[in-house]
């Protein structure tokens, strides 16, 4: 089905980032799409062991590719990834950089590194896409709040041809409700939504 996939990637049930993908999802229906919001943290997902079994198992696809690819969800994510014409990011800043269930699911795409510097086609041949982003830091200030994320973002969705475009940060959002306060910041999240569907079907 083509619908815009939403990655919701905090800890936190209820909280900013939550909103923030129901926003997003909000603009995709608006512009005439259809969005659905994945809960990163409703996925078991384990941590990259560094085995080395994905730089051995060349040409093994899928789930295949990872020693731990039958033990766990992080491939159910993955998929989307792979399909989605239209992927949207929401995540909270968590000391300087991305929440760690999170994290720990953009260290498993390292099989899909591997299988990109052997030239496998399964994965060097996926087509361009743009991904587009909100992220929500606590702190009101801080020059480089979001750098962290940003670059670990850009090298996760580089995997799969995916470029992040214009992402939208948010400062001074910290309580669970705050975000729900701010009607001037709700609306550009909206309008991220929309323009994220529209740019992709172009
Ligand atoms: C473990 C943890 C670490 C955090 N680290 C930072 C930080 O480094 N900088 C910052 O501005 N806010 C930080 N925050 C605040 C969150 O970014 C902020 O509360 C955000 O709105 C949480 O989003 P949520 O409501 O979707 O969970 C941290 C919060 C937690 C729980």
């Amino acid at each position: 089905m083509d619908e815009a996939v939403i990655f919701a990637c905090s800890h936190r049930r209820g909280g900013n980032t939550d909103r923030a993908a129901e926003l997003l999802a909000e603009g995709v229906r608006a512009a005439g799409g259809r969005a659905d919001i994945l809960y990163v943290r409703n996925f078991k997902v384990m941590p990259c062991m560094a085995c080395g079994y994905c730089d051995e198992a060349v040409n093994r696809q899928g789930r295949e590719r990872c020693v731990l690819g039958p033990e766990d969800d992080a491939h159910l994510l993955f998929e989307r990834l792979f399909t989605a014409r239209t992927a949207l990011f929401a995540s909270p800043i968590y000391f300087y950089h991305l929440p760690s269930q999170f994290k720990t699911w953009i260290d498993r795409s390292q099989q899909f590194w591997t299988a990109r510097q052997t030239g496998e086609q399964w994965v060097a041949g996926l087509p361009q896409r743009t991904a587009r982003a909100v992220l929500a830091a606590g702190r009101p200030e801080g020059a480089r709040l979001f750098d962290g994320a940003l670059l670990t973002l850009k090298y996760f969705l580089h995997n799969f041809n995916m470029r992040l475009d214009d992402p939208l940060t948010l400062r001074g959002v910290d309580g669970r409700a705050d975000l729900a306060g701010r009607a001037d910041l709700e609306e550009r999240i909206v309008d991220l939504g929309r323009s994220a569907w529209e740019s992709s079907r172009q």
